[in-house]
């Protein structure tokens, strides 16, 4: 059995007719307007356009992010300064008031893995110092929390399809404050690249039916997956690029509400059937209404380990961030970071998994108690 960590493309969803246009899907909420990117990290650069942010200006982030999530605002010539995040993953509103300075334009908010982050408080906080607030939401395409939707509070918000959708690419700009507008050109990505994205998703939708995956099993030793986060990976070269008619045309054929549904249910049941607390410890205990959580985050002792396992036995479980991914200064900046990033692991439970893998995960994750020597 082979679990993946990405949804699979099915010919079910393809034969579908569309449901909707993409603004719908996206953004049920009347925003000022939407802008269809290439991936996540466009639309974000997209927004810091939009916002007219440039070289001077400085972006309070989160120091718990993917480095390349950055690149569009070093491009754009911004200094990036980190505030601190809990173990609870949630931002450190003390810290991240004590680094509002001078040069300080915008703040970007991570909804983390699809759990609310506190946009309220930090609508709040922007209008009383005169920020701009960017939801990052590439986690939580279709969630909701207590102060709406998600991307719905921000001056600007950004989605990834590819995280959350079966598509080779995608990302959206949502515009909500109508004083901002985006008037750039954008060009059409270059079809090798979509092609090349679109026949790794059939690959990866191969394994998940055959049940066996070549890449679980190579990435089941933690030296190689060290390794492969210390390589120099290439960088998205340009940003001012469109979204590809291929993730459009599945995109509008996905249905928001099926999609929730079943990684609501697979989140809900894992909850329930984790081995007893001690040595697994959800990050998200509670799935609060509305949230659509993109994957299932855990502490674990002797996490690398665990992950070797898990791998072996085809459960394609993740590290949301090695040290070597997070940008550089993140760390100088807020040292407490890597309590986060030493223990964090992610299973798979999106719309792609059913009742066998979970139970699978959950005697896994017994086993790996006994063999990985965690105590
Ligand atoms: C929090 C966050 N924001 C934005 C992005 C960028 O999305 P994309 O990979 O579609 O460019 C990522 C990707 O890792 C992410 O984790």
């Amino acid at each position: 059995m082979y679990a993946p960590a990405e949804p699979a493309l099915s010919l079910d969803l393809l034969l579908t007719s569309p449901r909707g246009d993409l603004p719908s899907l996206v953004a049920p909420w009347n925003p000022t307007r939407l802008v269809a990117f290439d991936s996540g990290k466009s639309a974000l650069w997209g927004a810091l356009r939009a916002a007219c942010l440039g070289r001077g200006d400085e972006l309070l982030v989160p120091a718990y992010v993917f480095h390349a999530v950055l690149d569009p605002a070093l491009a754009l010539g911004l200094t990036c300064r980190f505030y601190r995040v809990t173990t609870a993953i949630e931002p450190d509103l003390d810290d991240l008031t004590a680094k509002i300075g001078a040069r300080t334009r915008a703040l970007l908010l991570v909804h983390y893995f699809g759990f609310p982050g506190p946009s309220r408080a930090l609508r709040q906080l922007c209008d009383e110092r005169g920020l701009l607030l960017i939801e990052d939401c590439a986690h939580a395409l279709f969630g909701s929390g207590g102060d709406g939707p998600l991307g719905s509070v921000g001056d600007l918000s950004v989605f990834s399809l590819k995280k959350i959708l079966p598509v080779p690419g995608g990302g959206i700009l949502v515009i909500n404050n109508p004083n901002l507008t985006f008037t750039d050109h954008l060009s059409a990505p270059s079809a090798r690249d979509v092609l090349s994205r679109l026949v790794g998703r059939i690959l990866n939708s191969a394994e998940a039916v055959s049940g066996w995956s070549v890449k679980a099993r190579l990435l089941s030793s933690h030296e190689f997956r060290r390794l492969l986060a210390r390589r120099v990976k290439p960088r998205q070269a340009r940003f001012d690029q469109g979204l590809n008619i291929i993730s459009a045309a599945i995109a509008r054929r996905v249905d928001p509400s099926e999609v929730t549904r079943r990684r609501r249910a697979n989140y809900t049941r894992l909850l329930e059937d984790l081995p007893a607390p001690g040595w697994i410890r959800p990050v998200f205990p509670d799935l609060p209404r509305g949230v659509s959580p993109f994957c299932f985050p855990i502490y674990v002792e002797n996490r690398d380990r665990v992950q070797d396992y898990l791998l072996r036995r085809g459960i394609h479980a993740r590290v949301y961030w090695d040290v070597a991914e997070l940008p550089a200064g993140a760390l100088e900046q807020c040292p407490d970071t890597a309590s986060i990033l030493e223990r964090i692991l992610t299973l798979p439970i999106h719309q792609s998994i059913r009742e066998e893998h979970i139970r699978r995960y959950c005697l896994a994750l017994r086993g790996a108690h006994l063999i990985a020597g965690v105590t």
